[in-house]
């Protein structure tokens, strides 16, 4: 069995790699900013507390963990915000890309220290990460 962080575990997609990962016996470690109930009664180890835009707050998650071992980093926050080229919002799309993008990236870095070799390390997409076909 291994032990896999997982942010924004608060909801969607987060919560439910939580709870599929608990319910096959997995250790979860599920880190938001708040705790909704339904992921507070899920029994999984819960980080609150934690912006991933924030290098502060990444700090944080990493000065909880310890030496404690990931064997699966599951960069699972993220925000899309609909924007076009007719009508662009440049502040929209830097609020993007400091979630989706650098905010996986600061929390990958600040938890290096925690993976060890042949850990893995998952990024999710979306459709913010891809250009589409006109
Ligand atoms: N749903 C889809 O069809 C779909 C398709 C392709 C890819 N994805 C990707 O899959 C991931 C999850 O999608 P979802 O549909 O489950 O999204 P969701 O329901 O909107 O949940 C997003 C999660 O990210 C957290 N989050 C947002 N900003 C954050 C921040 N600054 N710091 C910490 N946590 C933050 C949210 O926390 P709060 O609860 O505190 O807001 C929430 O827990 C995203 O990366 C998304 O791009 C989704």
């Amino acid at each position: 069995m291994a032990t896999y962080l997982i942010t924004g575990a608060n909801r969607g997609i987060g919560y439910e790699f939580c709870r599929q990962l608990q319910a096959r016996g997995e250790t979860a470690i599920a880190v938001c900013r708040r705790a909704a109930e339904d992921l507070q009664q899920l029994g999984v180890q819960v980080e609150e507390g934690i912006d991933i835009t924030s290098d502060a707050s990444v700090a944080e998650l990493r000065n909880r963990l310890e030496d404690r071992v990931i064997d699966v980093l599951i960069n699972n926050a993220g925000i899309l915000k609909r924007v076009t080229l007719e009508n662009l919002d440049f502040d929209s799309i830097r609020e993007q890309f400091e979630v989706n993008a650098l905010g996986a990236l600061r929390v990958t870095h600040a938890l290096l220290p925690n993976l060890k070799a042949g850990s893995k390390i998952v990024l999710m997409t979306s459709r913010m990460g891809r250009p589409k076909a006109a």
